[in-house]
C-alpha cells in the first residue's frame, strides 16, 4: 500500500443548535476493528510527535480540537495533511512513515488505532523502514 491509500474520512454530523455532534463506528466510517484509542494534548509549541513508522497498524487521526499537520512518507512519497475539523479524519495504512507538527495552541490529536500498543510493531529508525519498504518491493 502506498501513499495513495492514506486518505481523509468524512464522519455524519448531526447538525444541532444546542451543539453538532459527529460519530464513528469500527468497520463503517473506520476500515477496521477499533481496539485501541490515544491522544496527544497539551502540546507545547514547536514541539513535533511521531517520527516513526508502523508495520502492520492502521489508524486514523482526528483533530478534535485545534490544528496541526501530519506528513506521511511511503518510502518513496511525502505528503502533508493539515488537520482541523473534529468531523474529519485521515486514514493511515500501515507501513508510512509519519511526522506530526505544526500544533495550535490548545489543540488534541486523538487517534484510532486497529490494534494494542505494541512495540514490536513500530520502525523507530528511518533507515530501517526504508529497508523494510525495498525489502516488500523486492518480494512483489
Ligand atoms: P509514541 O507512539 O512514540 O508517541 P508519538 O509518536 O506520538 O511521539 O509513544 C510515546 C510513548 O508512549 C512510548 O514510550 C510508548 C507509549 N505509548 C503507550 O504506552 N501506549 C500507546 O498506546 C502509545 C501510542 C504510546
Amino acid at each position: 500500500m502506498g501513499i495513495e491509500a492514506c486518505r481523509f474520512i468524512e464522519f455524519p454530523i448531526v447538525h444541532d443548535p444546542r451543539g453538532n455532534l459527529t460519530f464513528v463506528e469500527s468497520n463503517r466510517h473506520i476500515p477496521f476493528d477499533i481496539k485501541r484509542v490515544y491522544y496527544l494534548y497539551d502540546v507545547p509549541g514547536g514541539a513535533q510527535r511521531g517520527g516513526h513508522g508502523h508495520r502492520n497498524l492502521h489508524q486514523v487521526i482526528i483533530a478534535m480540537s485545534g490544528s496541526f499537520d501530519v506528513v506521511l512518507n511511503d518510502g518513496h512519497r511525502n505528503h502533508r495533511y493539515h488537520l482541523n475539523r473534529s468531523y474529519s479524519g485521515l486514514y493511515v495504512a500501515p507501513m508510512m512513515w509519519r511526522e506530526i507538527d505544526n500544533f495550535s495552541s490548545g489543540s488534541v490529536c486523538m487517534v484510532l488505532a486497529s490494534d494494542f500498543y505494541g512495540e514490536e510493531d513500530y520502525f523507530r529508525n528511518y533507515q530501517d523502514f526504508l529497508d523494510a519498504v525495498a525489502e516488500k518491493a523486492a518480494k512483489k
